[in-house]
């Protein structure tokens, strides 16, 4: 039986699937060893044949066993292997992923928002694209009024634009309710401004406030502006200048002590140590009168969040901050 021994070591041997099966065609095979091991029995005297016969049946059953022990282990080993080619790294090629955060522009209006949501004003929001009621006429901006220059906007048909400040949402929000109100309107605005300073897409927070007649006093206007600005800014110089809006009566703009100099004088400030950041008044009799509203009073507020963006985190140039360059943002995450 040594011819059988053999393939004992040939089946241990066996590397692959493909090859084992090449031996178990030739051990089991028709023409097989096996075959053959039992034709030759024929030949045998009688009295061996069964003895052989036994033998032959032994290794047969053997034989088989380790063939298929070893196809299990080859064809695990062959899994295995394929897997492993087939494998994706998903260590590979990991990029640092971030969770973004918001734009500093976003991040300064929701600080706004937060300091008026606590003194109790509620939140408005109109549409960007407003008529010239709105924006302009019910503001007691007639249509010859020659301040109507310093906000020249984009036009559509029929007497609609592109909103150039949130003070619509000031007329919006008295027309559809009844004082008192408590409001700020934070949005878009658009203007035909490109410069340093300017972008013909910006943002403003617009504020009301209108109460009985006699109860809203300029005395009001200051103390929460000072307060607001105080919050914003940390400790500045809050001065208020004359100044003048068609809606507002008196009227005034807002500077706070230079940011950058405290005062002392510096570029940013055209040396004169005050930095312009909002205008304000008490709202002209006017525009009650466009919404109907009588025996009131009331104050008005409106500020540029980019101009608030950029002093709160020394930005030089208003621009960058609408070019989505990742190196400028990342740096207000
Ligand atoms: N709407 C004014 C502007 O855009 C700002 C403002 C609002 C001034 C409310 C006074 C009162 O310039």
């Amino acid at each position: 039986m040594n011819i059988l021994k053999e393939w004992y070591e040939k089946i241990e041997q066996a590397d692959d699937v493909a090859s084992l099966e090449e031996i178990r065609i030739a051990v089991f095979g028709k023409k097989g060893v096996l075959a053959g091991e039992f034709a030759k029995m024929k030949s045998a005297p009688n009295e061996e044949k069964s003895k052989i016969a036994k033998e032959l049946n032994t290794h047969k059953t053997a034989l088989m066993q380790q063939l298929s022990d070893k196809k299990i282990e080859l064809q695990t080993k062959e899994l295995y292997a394929k897997m492993e080619a087939e494998a994706i790294d998903v260590s590979m090629f990991s990029t640092k992923s971030s969770a973004g955060a918001l734009h500093p522009v976003m991040q300064t209006m929701d600080r706004i928002v937060e300091y008026f949501a606590s003194m109790n004003f509620t939140v408005k929001t109109g549409s960007m694209v407003e008529d010239d009621f709105h924006n302009f006429e019910a503001l007691n901006l007639p249509t010859y009024h020659p301040a109507r220059d310093m906000q020249d906007t984009f036009y559509f048909k029929d007497a609609m634009l592109l909103r150039t400040h949130t003070s619509p949402v000031q007329i919006r929000t008295m027309m559809a309710t009844q004082p008192p109100i408590r409001m700020i309107a934070p949005g878009a605005v658009f203007r035909r401004d490109y410069d340093l300073t300017h972008t013909p897409m910006f943002h403003q927070i617009e504020g009301l406030l209108v109460d009985e007649a006699g109860k809203v006093s300029f005395a009001n206007l200051k103390f929460i502006l000072e307060d607001f600005l105080k919050y914003m800014f940390g400790d500045v110089a809050v001065r208020f200048r004359p100044s003048f809006f068609p809606f507002t009566e008196p009227s005034a703009e807002v500077d706070i002590s230079c940011v950058f100099c405290k005062g002392d004088g510096c570029r940013v400030c055209s040396h004169t140590g005050w930095l312009e950041v909002l205008g304000c008044g008490i709202v002209d009799p006017n525009v009650f009168e466009a919404v109907k509203y009588e025996n009131v009073s009331g104050y008005a507020f409106g500020l540029g969040v980019e101009r608030f963006a950029m002093l709160i985190h020394q930005i030089g140039d208003l621009r960058s901050l609408f070019e989505g360059d990742l190196k400028l943002l990342e740096q207000f995450q």
